[in-house]
């Protein structure tokens, strides 16, 4: 990573804790590694972009939600490959006993943490999946697994849903939840953890429709990002070139962070693979019957979409950080350029002193826009110290009572990102903001 790209990563770490979005996971006790938690604002931020992938996955006529167990029959994991085939390869420092992913270095150089030479082990596989032990005896019959992609919940509750819905293919199956895996060299902030959320989609199909399903998912998922307010020239394209053994086509959205480009959402169409697997190892039939041909009994395609909800956030927050030198202003302000529907506070409301005659209809203003929106009440300093504050965590709206409120009936609204400021009246301002801000 360049100089600059480290401190702008180190600028958002620091900047993420200092405003309440992200914290080190068990930070008074030093840390455990690649774990971060939502803080108060990281909340309301990742829960905004949930809801923003829900509604565009599943509100409409052809997918259906499921929200499955984490904990899933080990079979499973047998079937999907991962027991198998989930691993990287793995080295050792015999100095100084780093680890290392083999496929990523130079084996012939010298470690890069103590400088030793010919001082690493022979690759060996190492399974990334978290094991646990279900019940009270410890014995290898209890063993399960942590799942590490959500979308094997979704292939095993393909007939459950296909037949509650009364669904004719094609039609797709959503989920949000959590995976996990344990990543040999995880790293820059929550682009690589090892507890994450997904958002994955499976969309089922008539085999031989696979490419024209690629085409629509591909146009609608990168739409999505662009309508997230991601800057177009921080995405791109690639193409698999070497594909896995259950894919026909597979395609990645990149978004350039900080650390580089890096996959952010794959779209890969993965063949009957799954089912197959699934049937086979469950003994159950899986068969769709499509009574449009016949009846002709038959294994859906299945076009999948998968988006790391954490990785997609890492990308919104290093997009929307911004150093500005606003007009003539000498002091540079630090403004977090959100979508208004992802900010995790919508309006903050600021009477201009604290004095009950202003604060009187200040609160009662915060009662009412709170039965709609996330806000915040802010009495602290004055009042062009608030609009830095409030834009440094991304609020789209700053509301300020003074004391013309007492005769005229209006508030101020400063708007984050032109800073023009326009009087509105009280009662108006809620469908105001809703307007302005598309909320
Ligand atoms: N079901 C397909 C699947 O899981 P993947 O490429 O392994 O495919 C999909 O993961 C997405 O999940 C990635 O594009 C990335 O956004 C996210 N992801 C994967 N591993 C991750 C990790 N260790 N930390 C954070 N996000 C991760």
């Amino acid at each position: 990573m360049s100089e600059e790209n480290l401190k702008s990563m180190a600028d958002l770490v620091a900047h993420s804790k200092h405003r309440g979005f992200i914290f080190q996971s068990s930070e008074i006790y030093g840390g455990l590694g690649s774990c971060w938690d939502m803080g108060p604002l990281g909340v309301e931020l990742k829960n905004n972009l949930k809801q923003s992938w829900w509604k565009a996955m599943t509100y409409r006529d052809d997918i259906d939600g499921v929200d499955a167990a984490i904990l899933m029959h080990p079979t499973v994991w047998k079937a999907s490959g991962h027991v198998d085939n989930f691993t990287d390869p793995l080295v050792d420092c015999k100095v100084c006993k780093s680890r290392f992913r083999a496929d990523n270095i130079d084996l012939n150089a010298p470690c890069s943490n103590c400088g030793s030479k010919d001082s690493f082990t022979e690759p060996r596989n190492f399974n990334l999946m978290f094991s646990t032990q279900m019940g009270p005896v410890e014995d290898t019959s209890s063993k399960v697994y942590l799942r590490p992609e959500t979308a094997q919940g979704i292939f095993v509750n393909f007939p459950n849903v296909q037949t509650t819905m009364r669904r004719k293919l094609p039609f797709g199956i959503a989920q949000i939840g959590k995976a996990f895996r344990n990543e040999i060299t995880p790293g820059n902030f929550i682009f690589r953890t090892r507890e994450f959320e997904q958002m994955e989609m499976q969309y089922f199909i008539k085999p031989g429709t696979q490419a024209e399903a690629m085409e629509m998912w591909k146009e609608l998922r990168w739409n999505w990002h662009l309508e997230n307010g991601l800057r177009k020239e921080r995405l791109q394209w690639k193409k698999h070139e070497q594909l896995a053994h259950y894919a026909d086509a597979a395609f990645d959205i990149e978004y350039q962070f900080a650390h580089g480009w890096g996959e952010m959402e794959g779209i890969h169409s993965r063949t009957d693979f799954d089912l197959k697997q699934h049937q086979e190892y469950s003994k159950k039939n899986l068969n769709y019957v499509d009574q449009l041909d016949g009846n002709k009994k038959y294994l859906p395609y299945v076009l999948e979409t998968s988006v790391g909800c954490d990785r997609c956030m890492l990308a919104i927050m290093s997009d929307a950080y911004r150093t500005e030198f606003p007009g003539d202003a000498e002091k540079e302000r630090v403004v977090m350029r959100f979508k208004p529907s992802l900010a995790p506070i919508k309006a903050a409301i600021m009477p201009l002193m604290k004095k009950p005659d202003l604060e009187g209809p200040a609160t009662a203003l915060l009662r009412d826009l709170q039965k709609d929106f996330k806000c915040e009440y802010d009495t602290a300093g004055s009042i062009g110290k608030r609009y830095r504050r409030q834009d440094e965590i991304g609020t789209p709206a700053c509301i300020t009572v003074d004391f013309d409120t007492l005769t005229d009936h209006s508030v101020t609204v400063r708007d984050r990102d032109t800073m023009v400021q326009e009087r509105v009246a009280l009662d108006k301002v809620k469908s105001y903001i809703k307007e302005k801000f598309s909320l």
